[in-house]
């Protein structure tokens, strides 16, 4: 019998036989990436090795990834789409192409001695070819050659058919997509693989990353051929168990039971997005990085899914606490494999009670005056939305949600309007944050991060070595750096710390690259303050001698003089005991 854990091992043995080093799965929290919110796929934390910088653990890598992607929230509920998933990718840094990319996924699919599927029931999609990219006809070709026929092999357009870049510039390319014929009828005549019935369960794709899509929207060839790829671990292992939903695998079964336990009336759909929803909380506060519900960025997503869940167990007639309940089920099936969940769970139970309490209260009162408006108005308009999200705390999405369950549409756009005199949340979500992203690697940025490592080392000169990065997040219009350190940093402080950083730009120091286990690199003095679970056998370890030593995925500047001049622009207290510095690079 499959399971969910024989499949991983499964997909990393296959790799590492064909010679790919398996690394472990990064935090889901991305580490010096602006425009994510969290890890949305396995090649996230690979970026700067796509786009040609030389990867420590070779050019063939293969691993199981933890990712969050709210892009995919409404569909929750249906059979297959998650906000949290694992998903297990192999990945070629300028080795193979197509050609090995596609019979490796064919091998592992359908021979006996791995998933042994049954071919016939495999569709594919192959990229049409439009303006940017041609007809991709290679990928079909080793598709018939490996023995799916022409009439299971489709051509879709770009929408449907290529992959990235999630942000606005980074790599991407086309792609071909596998599908499994779960043996459902048609939906109609039209139904075919990319249909949402049911019938197709698309369980893999592999991305063709050749292109660099810049800021002015043109598609360079990058350096390298690279081949990415994501398999859907919950899909898959439904397939395998013949399932005909991932709820019913043991990877939500436990969540599913006890939702249905607690219940007074139950309803399969919100018992499904409780279990989605309460499952990604709990890998995300169980990091233990300090992510915890609040109303900016990741802690918004979370408050965003704690609420939504506490809503849908109110329709399941579930009154009163029940976060905890589900949450424990989560801890219990995960935390073999992921301790860190049990090690977490007081923390995780504390912010889940801590919300249900906040916001179980004023739920019904919110819902009274939805309906109030309702009866009154007839609409619920831009201003009635706001309403309700500040005074019941009531996220957009959720305002939409029910409007919908009651067959009218909210003006998304007036509510953004009335957002915008009030909170930071709604330039993210205007800017797109909300969504997946990609890492921004402009000149810029870089620069930026070379100065966070410098800015790094001044605040342990000036404030003592108790001072440890704790977060730090770059745009092309500034960067920010989180620290420990118990009080406020005093302005004479702060100007000794600006020098230190404009000294060592101004001597023109070089970067220096080198790979390393992280024991090694720990013991020759870098700075690694992170969960040693995130780091693959050998990291990079970047040092500016004399000023500085960090382990760090990169990229940087090969020499500080390439920085410009570095200003603190803010230093504030964001949490106990956490300080937080604003930067900004001048010309
Ligand atoms: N990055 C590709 C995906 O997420 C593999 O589908």
């Amino acid at each position: 019998m499959w399971t969910a854990k024989k499949l991983a091992k499964a997909y990393l043995d296959f790799f590492r036989e064909k010679g790919h080093a398996i690394i472990p799965s990064a935090s889901l929290i991305p580490e010096h990436d602006p425009t994510v919110l969290f890890t949305t796929a396995g090649m996230h934390p690979l970026v700067p090795f796509l786009l040609g910088q030389k990867h420590p653990e070779g050019k063939r890598l293969a691993n199981n990834q933890k990712c969050l992607r709210t892009d995919d929230i409404d569909e929750v509920g249906d059979a297959s789409h998650h906000t949290f998933f694992f998903m297990l990718g192999n990945w070629s840094l300028g080795d193979y192409f197509k050609k090995e990319a596609i019979e490796y996924s064919f091998e592992f699919l359908t021979s006996r001695k791995w998933l042994g599927l049954d071919k016939k029931r495999i569709s594919v999609s192959c990229f049409k070819g439009d303006k940017d990219s041609p007809k991709d006809v290679e990928s079909a070709k080793h598709w018939e050659k490996a023995g799916i026929p022409k009439k299971r092999i489709y051509f879709f357009p770009k929408k449907d058919n290529w992959w990235g870049p999630a942000g606005k510039t980074g790599p991407c390319g086309p792609d071909t997509e596998m599908f499994y014929d779960t043996g459902k009828k048609k939906c109609g005549k039209e139904c075919k693989p990319g249909c949402g019935c049911g019938k197709y369960f698309e369980i893999w794709n592999d991305v063709f990353m050749q292109y660099n899509k810049t800021a002015e929207g043109k598609f360079e060839k990058l350096k390298q051929q690279n081949v990415d790829t994501g398999m859907g671990l919950e899909r898959t292992v439904a397939v395998l168990q013949g399932k005909g939903n991932d709820y019913e695998t043991e990877l939500f079964r436990p969540m599913m039971e006890k939702a249905k336990e607690l219940s007074k009336s139950y309803e399969e759909k919100s018992a499904r997005i409780i279990s989605d929803h309460l499952r990604a909380v709990v890998f995300v506060i169980g990091e233990g990085k300090g992510i915890v519900p609040s109303n900016v960025e990741q802690g918004y997503v979370l408050r965003r899914l704690i609420r939504r869940s506490i809503r849908h167990a109110r329709l399941l007639g579930i009154e009163g606490m029940f976060c905890r309940q589900i949450a424990k089920k989560v801890i219990e099936a995960y935390s073999g494999e992921w301790p860190e969940l049990e090690k977490n769970s007081g923390l995780i139970f504390r912010e889940l009670e801590a919300e249900e309490e906040k916001f179980g209260k004023i739920l019904g009162q919110g819902v009274k005056m939805f309906e109030k408006i309702l009866k009154k108005e007839g609409r619920i308009s831009g201003k009635d939305a706001f309403l309700l999200y500040q005074s019941f705390g009531f996220p957009l999405e959720m305002t939409a949600e029910i409007a919908r369950e009651k067959g009218i549409k909210i003006d998304r756009k007036a509510f953004e309007k009335e957002f915008e005199n009030h909170q930071e949340i709604s330039r993210q979500a205007s800017a797109g944050k909300f969504k997946s992203g990609l890492a921004d690697h402009s000149e810029i940025t870089v620069r930026m991060h070379t100065a966070t490592h410098l800015l790094h080392a001044a605040l342990r000169k000036v404030l003592g070595e108790h001072v440890q990065q704790k977060g730090s997040n770059i745009t092309p219009e500034r960067l920010r750096f989180d620290f420990s350190n118990p009080e406020k940093v005093t302005k004479e402080q702060l100007e000794k710390v600006e020098k230190l950083v404009n000294d060592a730009i101004g001597k023109g120091i070089a970067v220096k690259r080198e790979e390393m286990s992280l024991e090694e690199a720990r013991k020759k003095g870098a700075l690694a303050f992170f969960d040693s679970k995130y780091v693959p056998e050998k990291v990079s370890v970047y040092t500016i001698e004399g000023v500085s030593k960090e382990v760090c995925a990169g990229p940087h500047v090969k020499n500080t003089k390439a920085i410009g001049k570095f200003r603190i622009k803010k230093e504030e207290a964001i949490s106990a005991g956490v300080r937080r510095i604003k930067a900004v690079i001048e010309q």
